[in-house]
């Protein structure tokens, strides 16, 4: 089952349970047999409008302008062989009719638009989110492979400075962390049919997928909160300069020669503003799917927030894959600043010098020190 599928089950569940109520109820009206046993069944009050009886093949059925609401069937005469083109011609365009019961959405036999949702989620958002994921790890495998890891050329000096505070640490791994469960249980949720089956068997890929929307429901406010402190935590130093400008020029020095930066560079502020609006993309969409009574149920607006969190979703898997392998493996002495606290001297030199000219005074070879400043802030 999808995660729209159950994120709808309250909204669309009852929505479907309606309807199914209010199919049966038709398909009971147009059995002859059913009425023969029980000529007193009469439509409830108000669900029959625009009664005209008489119509030309004796079934009384009428068809012109108005909608489903109008086509009215008497249950006192036999429809025979009489197939209403133009009534299921209006059901599937999506028509809605009246029903008595209390879920107004249940009068919409068919949504058409939920055969249009089913094919991009499952068909060009599934293939290409999975291309673009796919593809991003075998250009960073490649980058990998020719470049290497980018070492301190200088070397460490021994000399630490204090980069980030415990408060941004620890809402950076509070992020992060949530950041990567609700990735893995979201990928679960879109790709793990295609691939678990076959590895672990339908019972137990039904309980991993089970318990992965179950995390990734429970996960995703806690994660927008999150945001929001990340947010407000590291805006300082993330606005754009012109410097931002020559470093994309210079391709970040990924490439070979020096590009200058400031406390962050482009790539990082991207990052930040980039993480600020799909938080925002994925809350918003994530939380009209967790309640569908704020649109009323209204299946359109959730299959387009369905749509939205999924190619935003994997817009910040790509762009957090980028961010996960520069800060561990493709970089030589980043993770310590996020982990630690503080970062070397020559490290700051070659990556932030703008920044380093600023703190190279508090350049120290006692960590300690350097570690409990950090902690407190002075960075
Ligand atoms: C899960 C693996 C992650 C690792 C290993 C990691 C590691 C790091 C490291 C080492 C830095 C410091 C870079 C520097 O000193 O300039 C950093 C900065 C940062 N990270 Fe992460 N990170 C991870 C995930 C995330 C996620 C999921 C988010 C956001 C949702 C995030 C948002 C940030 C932000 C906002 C900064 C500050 C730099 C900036 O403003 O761009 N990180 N990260």
């Amino acid at each position: 089952m999808t995660n729209t599928d159950r994120v709808n089950r309250k909204g669309i569940g009852a929505g479907a349970l309606s309807a199914l109520f209010a199919i049966l109820l038709i398909m009971f009206a147009l059995t002859p047999s059913a009425l023969a046993q029980n000529p007193n069944v009469r439509p409830p009050a108000g669900a029959v409008e625009n009664v005209v009886p008489g119509a030309p093949d004796g079934s009384n059925v009428r068809r012109p302008g108005g909608g489903i609401s109008q086509d009215v069937i008497d249950p006192t005469k036999s429809m025979g062989g009489v197939f209403d083109t133009d009534m299921w011609k209006k059901v599937r365009e999506g028509k809605s009719g009246l029903v008595t019961i209390p879920d107004p959405l249940a009068g919409q036999l068919v949504q058409s638009e939920g055969e249009t949702w089913r094919n991009l989620r499952n068909g060009p958002l599934s293939t290409y989110g999975a291309w673009l994921l796919l593809g991003i790890l075998g250009v960073i495998s490649l980058y990998f492979l020719l470049r290497g890891r980018i070492r301190i050329e200088g070397g460490r000096t021994g000399r630490v400075i204090p980069r980030f505070s415990l408060t941004e640490r620890v809402v950076h791994w509070f992020t992060a962390g949530l950041w990567l469960l609700l990735a893995i249980t979201g990928l679960i949720i879109l790709f793990g049919r295609y691939v678990l089956p076959p590895l672990v068997g339908p019972d137990v890929f039904a309980a991993i997928a089970s318990a992965s929307l179950q995390g990734h429901n429970l996960l995703g406010p806690l994660f927008v909160f999150a945001t929001v402190l990340l947010f407000f935590t590291f805006i300082r130093g993330n606005f754009f300069q012109l410097v931002d400008l020559k470093w994309l020029l210079k391709g970040g020095g990924f490439f070979g020669g020096h590009a200058s930066s400031h406390r962050y560079n482009f790539g990082e502020k991207t990052w930040f503003w980039w993480a600020a609006f799909a938080g925002i993309a994925l809350g918003a969409s994530g939380f009209v799917m967790l309640f569908p009574d704020w649109v009323d149920g209204n299946r359109t607006y959730l299959q387009i927030a369905n749509i939205v969190h999924g190619v935003v979703a994997i817009g910040f898997i790509a762009f957090g894959i980028g961010h996960i392998y520069i800060a561990t493996l493709g970089m030589e002495g980043a993770l310590e600043g996020m982990t630690k606290g503080t970062v070397d001297e020559n490290w700051a030199k070659e990556h932030h010098d703008l920044w380093y000219e600023k703190h190279k005074n508090e350049a120290t070879t006692d960590r300690t020190v350097a570690e409990a400043k950090a902690a407190l802030g002075q960075v």
